[in-house]
């Protein structure tokens, strides 16, 4: 077992070695790290992050950023949790103030007993904790175009995972009472526009949370607070923030923003609507776009993969353009509608090459290519872009959208 653990050893600092002599031996420290035996700073009540960290989420250049986007740099991600301070944001109509003693939820509609609760009360509730990616079903739009986007961040970065916490919707319900005839709910946010969506009864008795948590602390502002919606593996604008009414229903509301958008025009003209579920998908976090491998040698190729319908059971790489493919070992625990890890080890030639990852969920589903997409759906639709997603690597390393 030493003799084998010796011999890994001594490949990957073969592998490494070029990158080794790289090294900076003897340089400087910087201004702020001379003087180790110096006492450091002092305790601090809420951390920060090293000021040598950057990563930031990106926005667009945009005259009404109340109705924008902001992208996750899931190229800078480790594990599968995504910081509260770099999750996505999407917004209609800007992130309201919302003081928690004041806001209410409204349960009413089909049941016997409309309720409304103040956050005390929820949170005095039976609640859970489950990690769940959202993913926006606009993610992916440019990769419809032959020249997609350049990184992964401007590629796929609406999408993040984190651990959420609140009470099963299912639980509410149950305290109101559903009337037989209940089929749909409507779910209202508290933000300007009054963000809405109509959502199957069915699901809310699934796994939908009414949640107040994220990543162990509380919502933040533009993720919510202090209550949001939480619908696994459901696209994105679903998943209602600053929540403030449920009204139970027995059909869907068709309320402007499920009209208006998040509908997709197919080729012949008709329009799907209520395309709820994110379908599997995978994306080669590094290397991936805008990076650069430094040298020849080992690499560990990561990424991400999910998928609206369950746990990811397999995620294949190709490291010659689809040609062949190879099994990335899979990080556990894997969770169900949850970003899942994937890693594989890879030695570079220092040839051109493209990567790309491909993966299958616990229904069987595989995630197609651009050119299955296209033929299954047409180019009217850009929500739901769930392709594979190849990387070119350049003689020198460089890594850009293939
Ligand atoms: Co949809």
């Amino acid at each position: 077992m030493k003799k084998g653990s010796n011999r890994r050893k001594f490949l990957f600092s073969a592998s490494l070695g070029a990158a080794m002599t790289g090294c900076r031996q003897g340089e400087k420290p910087a201004a702020e790290d001379e003087g180790p035996n110096r006492l450091g700073k002092p305790v601090s009540e809420y951390g920060d992050r090293s000021p040598h960290e950057k990563s930031k989420r990106l926005k667009p250049e945009t005259k009404t950023p109340e109705a924008a986007s902001t992208r996750t740099p899931l190229q800078d991600s480790y594990g599968i949790l995504t910081p509260a301070a770099l999750h996505f944001e999407r917004h209609h109509s800007g992130v309201p103030a919302i003081d928690p003693a004041r806001h209410q939820l409204l349960l009413h509609g089909l049941v016997d007993r409309p309720l409304v609760f103040g956050m005390d009360e929820l949170k005095r509730l039976p609640s859970v904790s489950r990690i769940h990616f959202v993913e926006c079903s606009g993610n992916g739009r440019s990769e419809w175009s032959a020249k997609g986007a350049p990184d992964a961040q401007r590629s796929q970065g609406l999408a993040s995972c984190s651990e959420w916490t609140g009470v099963p919707l299912s639980l509410l319900l149950a305290e109101a009472g559903v009337q037989s005839s209940a089929k749909w709910l409507l779910a209202e946010g508290g933000d300007a526009s009054k963000m809405s969506r109509s959502i199957p009864l069915q699901k809310a008795n699934e796994d939908i949370l009414v949640a107040y948590g994220q990543n162990g602390e509380a919502l933040r502002p533009e993720q919510g607070y202090p209550l949001r919606l939480v619908v696994p593996g459901w696209e994105g604008n679903i998943n209602v923030k600053w929540l403030r009414r449920i009204k139970v229903v027995d059909e869907p509301v068709m309320t402007k923003d499920e009209t208006s958008k998040y509908t997709d025009l197919m080729a012949d003209g008709k329009a799907r609507i209520f395309t709820f579920v994110v379908d599997a998908k995978s994306l080669i976090t590094y290397p991936s776009g805008g990076q650069k491998l430094a040298a020849k040698g080992f690499h560990e190729i990561s990424g991400l993969a999910w998928s609206g319908r369950g746990k990811i059971e397999r995620v294949e790489v190709s490291t010659d353009g689809g040609k062949s493919w190879v099994n990335a070992r899979l990080e556990e625990p894997r969770h169900r509608m949850a970003f899942t890890r994937f890693r594989l080890p890879w030695t570079w030639d220092g040839s051109e090459t493209v990567l790309v990852s491909r993966c299958t969920d616990e229904s069987g589903y595989v995630q197609p290519d651009r050119a299955q997409l296209i033929e299954a759906r047409g180019m009217n639709s850009d929500y739901h872009n769930n392709a594979t997603k190849p990387w070119q690597v350049m003689a020198d390393g460089s890594v850009k959208n293939a």
